[in-house]
C-alpha cells in the first residue's frame, strides 16, 4: 500500500492517458497496437478510484504492453433503489491519479455509448451467480457479466485484472470466460486495506467518521476467523459464532450474511478442509460493505 501511494503521489512525470469514450475508437485503436504485436492490459472500473485499482492498473502497466482502466458506473448492475445515482463519479480526479502512473488509456463511454436505444442482450449466470451477493441482489451478476463481456469485446484484453475485494465477482467473471470460450486471463489482485484494516472500497464514501470505525468488525471479525483456523479450530459454526460476536461489538452493524466457502467452487463448508474462504456482507448503518479472506490452514 504504501508502495502505492508513493507511486500515486510521487509527482513523476506526468503521462497523461488517452481519453476514450466511444466504443468502436477503443477497439479500433486497440486492434492497430495488436497488429504491432503488443499485449494489451485490462483494468474495469466504476471509477472513483483508491489505491486497491492503482494497484490492478499498476499490475496492468508491468505485465501488459498496453494498460487500459476502463471508467464506467454500469446501470444494469444497479436495482431500483440501490446507490446508481449516488455512486461517486470522480472522473478529473481518476484521471490525474492514473496520469501519476503512467496508464495508457482510459475507456470512459456514456451509459448511451455501452446500451443504446434497442439494447436488448444480456448474460445470465446460474450457480456461483446466485448465491450471497446474488440471492441479496438478484439482478447484479448479469449486469456485471453483461458489462464485462462487453469491455473484453471493446477492449480485447489478454489479461483482464479484478480485485479479490469482490471475491465473487471474479468467480463469476471466471465462471463467464469459462462457459462463454472468451480468450482472456483473468488475474484476481489481493485486498489493499487501509491502515486500521478496513479494505478500500468507493462505498467507504458513504460512512461517516463514526460508522468508519464500527466498519472495522469486518476485518477484526476476518482476522479472528482465521486466528482460530490456525489454532486448529475446523468446525464452521464455531467460526460463525466467534465472528457473529465480533460484528455485533458494533451497535450499527446487521450481518447480511457470513459464509465460508471452498475457493474455487465457493461452495459452502461446514468443517474447514483445505484451504478456505471466508466472505461477508454487513450493513453498518445505510451503508453495505463486503469482505472476504482467504485462509490456508496448513501454511
Ligand atoms: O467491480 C466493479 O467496479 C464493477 O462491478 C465492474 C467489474 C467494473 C463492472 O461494472
Amino acid at each position: 500500500m504504501e508502495k502505492i501511494e508513493k507511486m500515486a503521489t510521487s509527482g513523476n512525470e506526468e503521462l497523461k492517458p488517452v481519453l476514450i469514450t466511444d466504443p468502436e475508437e477503443m477497439r479500433r485503436r486497440l486492434n492497430e497496437l495488436r497488429k504491432e504485436g503488443k499485449t494489451v492490459g485490462l483494468v474495469p472500473t466504476m471509477g472513483a478510484l483508491h489505491y486497491g485499482h492503482l494497484s490492478l492498473a499498476i499490475a496492468a502497466k508491468n505485465e501488459t504492453d498496453v494498460s487500459v482502466v476502463s471508467i464506467f458506473v454500469n446501470p444494469t448492475q444497479f436495482a431500483p433503489g440501490e446507490d446508481f445515482d449516488k455512486y461517486p463519479r470522480t472522473l478529473d480526479a481518476d484521471l490525474e491519479l492514473l496520469s501519476q502512473l503512467g496508464i495508457d488509456f482510459v475507456f470512459a463511454p456514456s451509459a448511451s455509448a455501452m446500451y443504446p436505444a434497442g439494447f436488448d442482450a444480456s448474460v445470465h449466470i446460474g450457480g456461483v451467480a446466485k448465491i450471497l451477493e446474488g440471492e441479496c441482489r438478484p439482478t447484479h451478476f448479469d449486469g456485471v457479466a453483461t458489462v464485462v463481456l462487453k469491455l473484453f469485446n471493446i477492449v480485447g484484453p489478454n489479461i483482464a485484472y479484478f480485485g479479490q475485494k469482490d471475491f465473487q465477482q471474479v468467480a463469476v467473471v471466471k465462471k463467464m470466460v469459462a462457459d462463454l470460450n472468451v480468450p482472456v486471463e483473468i488475474d484476481m489482485r489481493p485486498i489493499i486495506r487501509e491502515k486500521s484494516g478496513l479494505a478500500m472500497s468507493s462505498r467507504n464514501e458513504y460512512l461517516s467518521a463514526e460508522e468508519r470505525g464500527q466498519a472495522l468488525v469486518l476485518s477484526k471479525a476476518l482476522e479472528k476467523a482465521e486466528e482460530l483456523i490456525r489454532s486448529g479450530v475446523r468446525d464452521v459454526s464455531a467460526l460463525y459464532d466467534e465472528m457473529k460476536r465480533v460484528i455485533e461489538t458494533a451497535p450499527s452493524a446487521k450481518i447480511d450474511y457470513i459464509y465460508v466457502a471452498d475457493p474455487d467452487s465457493l461452495e459452502e463448508m461446514e468443517r474447514v478442509a483445505g484451504n478456505v474462504v471466508i466472505l461477508l456482507a454487513v450493513r453498518v448503518g445505510a451503508t453495505r460493505l463486503i469482505d472476504n479472506r482467504i485462509v490456508e490452514p496448513q501454511r
